[in-house]
């Protein structure tokens, strides 16, 4: 694929996380000497707070800071981000701390942080050459790859295992790409999208091979809640962790925008969440492992269950590097976690939530998180996508016939 009169923006290079190789902009993602996952550089220039606040009030206000073209606003686009940063006082108190801010990026088109990557993996797979934009995914991806396909009108091609939520299979089918269910895990699924990607030269795997370009799209988390705070960084952050991108994403903006003089250089520490049925990085975390250990997900937040996490080694890294943790919490307390959230702040969240809410209650309880210190948590998708997590505890109070001595007489008044 020619390369030539490519734009993407501030991206300069790719170069190796591990060795430190450097190679030209290009649809590759792992180095060629250690088989290391590659990262995007960039020459960041002309971005300050005003250019940024004169922006659209979408991801697309920090394209400066993103490998996308200097037009990608002007192409249709499913539009993500800019989702609101609620203060949960009622949440805050029932856990006993002070400031607490949720990032409830279930506002995005597609109702989960996914739009944010794939809008970036778009933007610069069509740049790169590609015709079709395809995943392997959880649910979530798969749902926001088959949306800004149809948006920018090309074909889709997503795979999924086949035992996720209705609710995911029916939010993706309707956008009429190409999707197929495949009677395996997510980790069989994301081996065989490998094999797929290998033979289809024109098919770009948005976290396969083009993830160096997708996974910066979670920077956009990073930059808003910085900016939502009033160009300031929260003192702690608590991410779910499935792949482990989006947490080692946020870290990067985070770093970007210190360097960038756009905030304050200041510390922060960094927690991740997982479901105790999928949670390679906790262990590892815990047991005090530089190398994560695979596993087989058996946990009701499907969108979390990758047993063998490609960022993993990273999530350990900016958890260690900035005095945070990796904690992990049971089905019953994902559960509780989603209820929790939803009866204090009024914000339904999906599973993934439900994972964060919970870690971020036993982190406090565990003493691991200040909660006196200022607390960002992301909740990174829809609870109307997981409605099988809570449908048997979720009930009405009563049910009654329409009269007023049956309403009297139920005790609720
Ligand atoms: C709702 C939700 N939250 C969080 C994640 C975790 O993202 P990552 O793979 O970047 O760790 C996912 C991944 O599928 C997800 O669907
Ligand atoms: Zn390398």
């Amino acid at each position: 694929m020619a390369l030539d009169a490519a734009d993407l923006g501030p991206a300069t290079s790719l170069t190796c996380r591990e060795c430190g190789e450097s190679y030209d902009l290009g649809p590759r993602y792992a180095c060629e000497q250690c088989f290391g996952p590659l990262e995007i550089a960039y020459d960041f220039t002309g971005v300050t707070r005003a250019s940024i606040e004169a922006g659209p009030r979408n991801i697309w206000r920090y394209r400066g800071l993103l490998p996308v073209p200097t037009n990608v606003q002007d192409t249709p686009n499913t539009e993500p981000g800019f989702t609101r940063l609620v203060r949960a006082d009622h949440l805050a108190e029932s856990l006993g701390m002070q400031r607490l801010w949720v990032k409830d990026d279930s506002g995005n088109p597609t109702h989960s942080f996914k739009d944010r990557v794939v809008a970036v993996a778009l933007a610069a797979a069509r740049e790169l050459g590609f015709k079709v934009l395809a995943c392997p995914s959880t649910g979530n991806l798969a749902n926001a790859v088959a949306a800004a396909a149809a948006r920018a009108g090309i074909r889709s091609a997503v795979f999924v295992p086949s035992n996720l939520e209705q609710q995911k299979i029916v939010t993706t089918a309707v956008y009429g790409g190409t999707f197929v269910t495949v009677r395996g895990n997510y980790d069989d699924v994301n081996r065989l999208a490998s094999e797929i990607a290998g033979e289809q030269d024109d098919w770009a795997f948005v976290n396969v091979n083009v993830r160096p370009y997708y996974a910066e799209g979670s920077k956009t988390l990073g930059y808003e809640i910085a900016e939502q705070l009033g160009w300031r960084l929260p003192d702690q952050i608590v991410v779910p962790v499935a792949s482990g991108s989006q947490l080692t994403k946020i870290d990067k903006a985070f770093g970007e925008l210190i360097k960038l003089g756009l905030v304050e250089d200041k510390p922060y520490r960094v927690f991740g969440a997982q479901a105790t049925g999928c949670s390679p990085v906790a262990a590892a975390f815990k047991a005090g492992h530089e190398v994560v250990r695979p596993v087989k997900p058996d946990t009701i937040a499907k969108s979390l269950a990758i047993g063998n996490p490609a960022d993993g080694p990273y999530v350990l890294d900016v958890v260690r590097r900035t005095g945070g943790a990796v904690e992990d919490v049971t089905d019953a307390e994902v559960v509780e976690g989603i209820r929790l959230l939803a009866g204090t702040e009024g914000i339904f969240g999906e599973t993934a939530g439900g994972v964060t809410v919970a870690c971020l209650r036993k982190l406090v309880s565990s003493g691991a998180l200040d909660p006196d210190a200022e607390t960002v948590i992301i909740n990174s998708g829809d609870g109307l996508k997981t409605l099988d997590a809570v449908a048997p505890v979720a009930r009405p109070s009563a049910e009654i016939a329409p009269s007023l001595e049956d309403f009297r007489a139920s005790g609720l008044a």
